[in-house]
């Protein structure tokens, strides 16, 4: 008999081939969110899930899935998932790292240029029909090239940001929780220093850090007041780790002069103020949105769940001490 298994949001036609060849599958391909009382009963039979970072996957719903042997997300962050209760179970979790770097790293890159050379506030402009020619002092923006980038959390997609860097000229700075290995610093020619320092001396701040109790708010009000008057902050990891009521009010007052964000406090919904600013680029969580690594994470999660249903070790398997309770 087939595993049966969950698929809770809109995956690819070859994702769901792929899991239908190994598990008897349940999915919700008109991808409406399941709300949590859905989610637990059509998850109460299955031995494994393949969610996205808007399921919440906590101790309560577990208790709800006797059957439950894998949780696989589509999504290298896991923050929706209860990683110590998945573990306390025996059920595995996964995520996908790898395959979306280099586009995440794009989108890091794409709203550094568009905030500093004002691309959406000019674009607004041009569409309103305000654009009546050319003119020297036209919508200044501040250059990439040469600046110095400051990445707060230097793992993989951090250290693919840097690497775009040196196209650019840049100067890398970088803090992270632990200093990385000198051959990764020397790779992506980023210097370490403390975050105070980070603050202080980069034009740009991009924020690449997992989002945790540890992470909540690391940039606030505090920390913006560190950065300077001409600064650019990058937001392409998640909601939460900046304080938005603060970065509001930041980009209000000019402490800062702009910021670039991909992922929002309680996104979907905005906090109240951003969408009046004209010195920020809002983008709605679209890091690792391109065809090919969607379907590069749907495929990776895929597999990580068929591993873990068939006997074997999913590739990225978060919680190792799970498989060893089975
Ligand atoms: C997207 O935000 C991810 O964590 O993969």
């Amino acid at each position: 008999m087939k595993p049966k298994i969950l698929v809770t949001r809109e995956v690819f036609d070859e994702t769901l081939a792929y899991l239908g060849a190994h598990c008897e599958v349940d999915s919700n391909q008109v991808d409406t969110p399941l709300d949590a009382e859905t989610l637990a009963q059509r998850l109460a039979d299955r031995a494994g899930v393949i969610c996205s970072l808007t399921d919440r996957i906590d101790d309560k719903l577990l208790a709800r899935c006797p059957q439950l042997k894998v949780v696989a997300n589509i999504a290298v962050g896991y923050n929706n998932i209860d990683l110590a209760a998945c573990s306390a179970r025996g059920i595995m979790a996964t995520n996908t790292p790898g395959v979306l770097d280099d586009s995440t790293a794009d989108l890091a890159f794409t709203l550094m240029l568009a905030a500093a050379r004002r691309l959406t506030e000019a674009e607004a402009y041009v569409r309103a029909g305000q654009w009546k020619g050319w003119h020297l002092k036209q919508l200044l923006g501040v250059d990439v090239h040469h600046a110095t980038l400051g990445i707060i959390g230097m793992g993989r997609i951090g250290q693919v940001i840097a690497k775009r860097a040196a196209g650019f000229e840049m100067r890398v700075i970088y803090h992270n929780r632990k200093r990385v290995a000198s051959e990764i610093e020397q790779r992506v020619n980023a210097t370490y220093v403390s975050q105070d320092d980070l603050l202080a001396q980069a034009d740009f701040v991009v924020l690449q850090m997992p989002y945790s109790p540890q992470t909540h708010h690391l940039i606030g009000a505090a920390e913006l007041g560190k950065m300077k008057p001409n600064a650019i902050l990058i937001n392409s990891t998640r909601g939460g780790v900046v304080d938005d009521a603060a970065l509001i009010r930041a980009l209000k007052n000019g402490t800062i002069r702009a910021a670039g964000l991909d992922v929002f406090e309680g996104e979907p919904k905005l906090s109240p103020g951003f969408l009046e600013l004209k010195n920020v680029v809002l983008a709605p969580h679209i890091g690792s949105s391109t065809e090919a690594t969607r379907r590069a994470m749907a495929m990776t999660a895929a597999k990580n769940a068929v591993a873990a249903l068939t006997g074997g070790t999913p590739a990225n398997l978060l919680n190792p001490q799970a498989k060893d309770k089975t």
